[in-house]
């Protein structure tokens, strides 16, 4: 399979047995052209579960009027980052709900704090929110925004109650690359009703937007949530998904998500072993990690050795370079090209 160019086809998001395994080694072997054996070891914070949107897949969307709600304190958390990270982490990524007061009084301060006490790369996923909040959090010191178009058909994106429209979300994809932003998208596989050929049409999106990487949710159906009692997302589908994006985009930063541990046993190892490049340790604080179920109570929480374990097991390294570093190396890069050798 050439990989110059490479648009996946139905066939190859449905492969199994040796097909797909050829299909995934290809998707390793080109991640380990651009990557080496380094993988991006980053950590989260789970900021706030307070939500303004209703996205039926999600079990923190605002109609859970049960849910008990929670926001973080910032000074603990910087307490944690600076003091209690991991070794390996180089990156944070602060997460929320939608929730902009938690973006004001937590992340914002949170980021400054971080900005001058260390040299984490910072990364934010906070959903659709004004332009003047972007800046706002690119000059405290965030510099890769991750924002999920999570479904590209516009039709399934409305019916799922997801953020806004989808029209509003890809020009906020849009507008976050053209301020400079390193901009993360994802997509949700095996929703409810998605066909393979909606499942393409993911690709068609993500391939039209100027990202530096992308992610595969497998479904998960979550408990109190209207898609309760549809099945979990089949692991074959997600994982092919993962291999399909790395021969799309051989430089793209592709995470492990801790979900594909929720879809298969083994889920992330399979993952790294499909492309992906990024794994997450979640470092949210016990007290408030039961609350932010975007799936279920059950949650399998990535702690710092299940993760490094998952590397080591892949026979691959921790990067000692952090993501925003990458990212920051990269763009130089692109100006020198740029630049006449006799300028
Ligand atoms: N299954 C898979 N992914 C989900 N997400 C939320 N709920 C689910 C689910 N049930 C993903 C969405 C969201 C991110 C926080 O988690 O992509 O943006």
């Amino acid at each position: 399979m050439p990989t110059k160019g490479y648009f996946p086809t139905e066939a190859d998001l449905g492969a199994q047995g040796a097909k797909q395994k050829t299909f995934h080694e290809l998707a390793a072997a080109t991640t380990r052209k651009h990557f080496g054996n380094k993988i991006f070891v980053r950590a989260v914070v789970e900021i706030s579960n307070f939500c303004r949107e209703n996205c039926h897949y999600c079990g923190m969307r605002r109609d859970d009027k049960d849910l008990h709600r929670f926001r973080a304190r910032h000074e603990q958390l910087a307490e944690l980052l600076i003091q209690h990270r991991p070794a390996s982490v180089t990156d944070v990524n602060i997460q929320a709900g939608e929730d902009p007061v938690a973006v004001r009084e937590i992340a914002l301060p949170l980021i400054k704090t971080l900005s001058r006490e260390t040299n984490l790369g910072i990364s934010v996923c906070l959903g659709t929110l004004t332009p003047q909040l972007y800046d706002e959090l690119q000059n405290a010191g965030a510099s890769i925004f991750i924002m999920k178009f999570e479904n590209a058909d516009a039709q399934q994106y409305e019916l799922l109650e997801a953020p806004g429209t989808l029209d509003e979300r890809i020009t906020h994809i849009r507008l976050l690359a053209e301020k400079n932003w390193n901009v993360s998208s994802g997509f949700i596989a095996g929703l409810p009703g998605q066909s393979p050929r909606d499942l393409l049409k993911n690709f068609e999106l993500a391939r039209a937007l100027p990202l530096n990487g992308c992610s595969v949710s497998p479904f998960i159906p979550g408990e109190k949530t209207p898609l309760a009692k549809f099945p979990t997302a089949d692991p074959n589908e997600t994982f092919n998904c993962v291999a399909a994006l790395r021969l799309m985009r051989p430089d793209w930063v592709i995470p492990a998500v801790s979900a594909f541990n929720l879809a298969a046993q083994d889920g992330y190892r399979r993952g790294l072993r499909a492309g992906a490049n990024l794994v997450t340790i979640n470092l949210t604080p016990d007290e408030f990690r039961g609350d932010y179920i975007i799936y279920k109570r059950d949650r399998f929480i990535m702690t710092e050795q299940r993760v490094l374990d998952a590397v080591a097991a892949e026979n691959l390294e921790p990067s000692k370079m952090s993501l925003a570093d990458f990212y920051r190396r990269k763009k130089l890069n692109v100006v020198a090209e740029k630049i006449p050798v006799s300028a």
